[in-house]
């Protein structure tokens, strides 16, 4: 099978080539990446010689025509990810968003090629604390901020394209990933390299909002098994029920540090933060055979600092500059 996996030098993404590289030697994989300050070639380093790399944009709709033309399916991570930044700046999440997937759509429409669509639990807006209720296949979308607008904008074209046009894809919707290779901008691998630096972690509010966390191999293995068993027009959400609010997540990272647990800041809130997000994957595992493996987060978090304190170089580069961009809109109260 010939791939193209867009965003592949992001940190889901190249967690995905990694992943398909070793357990799926007959997939030829092509990453179309544009290298945005999200975007890292060294994550790619020790597969280089296994795939092909194209720098390019996913809205430069030439290019995309030609890759997907040579490929069997398509796998779409690239996005601009990360909601403070949307907050900042909007535009460019409507550009890569939403434009780069109507390009994609357009080229695997034109070459009839299988196309899965990589997106998010946060299209379904928000939960209050105590609803018992959680995201379903079924939950309307109702998303909160210019992220994840756009996202749920690309998802809608990816169904008017299955539905008017006949087109052979599937969408997921996962919840939080941690892991490695997450760039520091992110609230956990941020929270690690500053306590790797010494710095007191940064809440957000309260901390009072629940993420379902859940391990970025898991998320990927779901993708396969969308990928070899999906059914083509439908959705399914991933996730492996592991909501946890910010204030538990700081605590067992000072734990793991041997830090005192209240040593870390609280700071301004978010504008719009949404609250709580929680996923049911009952389809996905019910219909497609899937479990996860990561089962606790504690084991998962540890493994996931030894990788920031082992791999530093990756890191560091991004550090200054992204706490300098926080520091401008971030106050300690
Ligand atoms: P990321 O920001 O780490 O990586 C995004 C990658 O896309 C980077 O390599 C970047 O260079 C590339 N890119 C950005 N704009 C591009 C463009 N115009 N053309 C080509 N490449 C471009 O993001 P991530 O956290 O790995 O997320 C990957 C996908 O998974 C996104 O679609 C995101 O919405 C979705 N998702 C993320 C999470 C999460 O917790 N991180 C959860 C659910 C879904
Ligand atoms: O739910 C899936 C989504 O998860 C993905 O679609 C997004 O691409 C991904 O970025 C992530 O979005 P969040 O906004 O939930 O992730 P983030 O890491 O930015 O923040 C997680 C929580 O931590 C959120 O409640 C905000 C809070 N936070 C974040 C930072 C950076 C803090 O309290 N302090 C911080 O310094």
């Amino acid at each position: 099978m010939r791939l193209l996996v867009t965003g592949g030098a992001g940190f889901i993404g190249a967690n995905f080539v990694h992943q398909t590289v070793s357990t799926r030697p007959d997939v030829e994989v092509t990453v179309l990446d544009a290298l945005t300050y999200a975007g890292n070639r060294q994550s790619l380093a020790s597969v280089e010689d296994r795939i092909t790399f194209v720098h390019g944009n996913v809205a430069d709709e030439p290019l995309v025509d030609d890759l997907v033309s040579r490929s069997d399916a398509v796998v779409h991570f690239a996005a601009e990810s990360h909601n403070d930044n949307s907050l900042a700046d909007p535009e460019p999440f409507l550009r890569t968003n939403v434009m780069g997937t109507f390009s994609l759509l357009q080229a695997v429409r034109s070459h009839g090629v299988r196309y899965h669509h990589i997106s998010t639990d946060e299209v379904y807006g928000d939960l209050e604390l105590d609803d018992p209720t959680r995201f379903t296949e079924t939950t309307p979308y109702n998303p909160s901020s210019p992220y994840s607008a756009s996202k749920a904008s690309s998802d809608l074209f990816v169904r008017a394209w299955v539905r008017s046009f006949g087109i052979a894809a599937t969408i997921s919707n996962c919840s939080n990933n941690y892991g490695p290779y997450q760039h520091v901008e992110k609230f956990i691998p941020r929270q690690i390299t500053n306590l790797i630096d010494g710095v007191r972690p940064r809440l957000y509010g309260e901390g009072r909002n629940v993420r379902d966390w859940i391990h970025v191999e898991d998320h990927n293995r779901a993708v396969w098994d969308v990928m070899d068993r999906g059914k083509s027009g439908e959705t399914y959400l991933i996730g492996a029920d592991g909501e946890t609010d910010n204030r538990t997540v700081i605590a067992a990272l000072l734990e793991i540090f041997g830090r005192k647990p209240d040593d870390f800041d609280f700071v301004t809130d978010r504008p719009g933060h949404d609250l709580r997000y929680a996923i049911d994957s009952t389809r996905l595992q019910q219909e497609l055979g899937w479990t996860p493996q990561y089962r606790d987060f504690r084991s998962g978090l540890e493994a996931t600092v030894e990788w920031y304190r082992d791999n530093e170089q990756w890191w560091r580069p991004q550090k200054a500059g992204v706490e300098t961009q926080y520091s401008a809109s971030e106050k300690v109260v």
